[in-house]
């Protein structure tokens, strides 16, 4: 139940002889990510802090000669996506896999006139809809693809913007966060990344800790209900600060007129800020404001626990997390708040939603003593009551902090 196993290469190249024929020239891969805190944070620029996990999605590839982009899945819920590479490709409908596919060629042909293509095969096993970010995933890994074999630069940080914009086609408005930390992670390190500009400083996990993810079996669809629910919030958040930032100006609480998140919260401690909010702020607007603006100063804090190995703080940072997530921000459910309960009730330090919630799955924090009772409590709890002990080690692992997306030759 601890680390999945690892993809057996064999199954991918079989594959692809079967379905494309021949052998792939190159091997493009991309982790999903699960967020240990920070969360609606990225598209307010203001911090997150993710790690990368094991499980990844890798293409196995030939390049083509011309623009036809053939790509076949392993799973078969995923039919096979043929089209050809120009800017504004016209998307599948709504919701089909194959956008995540379109959206990085898309995106590099308005940029820099990519061309090229590839025919390929794509193993994932980064449970899909669960806010650990599969479809990222696949945009990085088919990004990095087009971009090694058009030669466009790849450098982690300025390519995580790329595809954050690239994702963009699917309708959702995403922040950066899954992008940046697929592509830039550190093997063993969890990464604050703060926006504009996009920078990670990495941070070394303890030996100890272990960050256990259990998926509620409901799933987050990032393109359906969940993505109108996602861009609301987006569109209140945004709200919410014009309204602020406006009478902030007006009062002159600050000597300077700040438009952004990070301005102010840089110009004010969150407790003045709150006031503030107060006075312009009802109902939801002021929910969302206060969320973002408090699980701004969570990461900040986060950052430091880790740093300090103290687990019981990191882990208290994480309920207030999932407690400002479900009362002010609205995005837990009942499946949520139940597995973050057991997951406390077997021991763990702490545990909240990660990603964008709606569905989707829990982290806890652990250590290595307290780990086998959060999973044995999770199992017995949730998992065998709703009888949902098959594929458990897809439901429930451990995360290993794992590095970022590569791309390279096969030999
Ligand atoms: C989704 C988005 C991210 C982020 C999270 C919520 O995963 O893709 O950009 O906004 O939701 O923190």
């Amino acid at each position: 139940m601890t680390a999945s196993a690892p993809f057996a290469p064999d199954a991918l190249l079989a594959a692809f002889d079967d379905r494309v024929g021949g052998v792939p020239t190159h091997l493009s891969r991309a982790p999903g990510r699960v967020n240990l805190i920070g969360e609606h944070t990225d598209y307010n620029d203001l911090p997150v802090f993710p790690m990368a996990l094991q499980r990844d999605v890798r293409i196995a590839l030939r390049p083509r000669d011309d623009s036809l982009v053939v790509l076949h899945n392993t799973a078969e819920d995923f039919p096979s996506v043929e089209f050809e590479i120009e800017p504004d490709i016209p998307p599948y409908v709504q919701g089909a896999w194959g956008n995540y596919v379109k959206a990085p060629a898309s995106e590099l042909a308005r940029r820099f006139a990519i061309w090229r293509g590839f025919e390929g095969v794509l193993q994932s096993d980064v449970p899909v809809a669960s806010g650990l970010s599969s479809s990222s995933a696949v945009v990085n890994a088919v990004g990095l693809a087009l971009a090694h074999i058009n030669e466009v630069g790849s450098e982690p940080r300025s390519f995580a913007e790329v595809m954050a914009d690239a994702e963009q086609y699917v309708g959702t408005r995403g922040g950066g966060m899954d992008q940046a930390i697929s592509l830039g992670a550190r093997n063993r390190h969890a990464a604050k990344i703060t926006f504009s500009p996009l920078r990670l400083r990495h941070v070394n996990v303890p030996d100890d800790w272990c960050f256990v993810v259990a998926d509620t079996g409901k799933r987050a669809e990032k393109s359906k209900a969940a993505m109108a629910a996602y861009n609301l919030r987006r569109k209140e958040c945004e709200e919410a600060l014009r309204e602020v930032a406006g009478h902030v100006a007006t009062v002159n609480i600050s000597e300077k007129l700040h438009t952004s998140y990070p301005e102010l919260v840089a110009a004010m401690d969150t407790g003045t800020l709150l006031e503030a909010a107060e006075d312009v702020l009802t109902g939801n607007l002021l929910r969302r404001f206060r969320h973002v603006v408090s699980e701004a100063a969570r990461v900040e804090e986060a950052v430091d626990r880790m740093y300090a190995a103290d687990v019981t703080g990191f882990g208290a940072l994480m309920d207030a997390s999932h407690a400002s997530l479900r009362t002010d921000f609205h995005v837990s459910s009942s499946e949520l708040d139940e597995v973050v309960a057991v997951a406390r009730e077997g021991g763990a330090a702490g545990a909240r939603l990660t990603g964008a919630g709606f569905g989707g799955c829990v982290v806890a924090l652990a250590d290595r003593w307290t780990v086998g009772s959060v999973l044995e409590t999770l199992v017995a709890e949730y998992y065998e009551r709703r009888q949902m002990v098959d594929r458990i080690d897809d439901r429930l692992f451990v995360a290993v902090p794992s590095s970022g997306a590569s791309f390279q030759e096969l030999g």
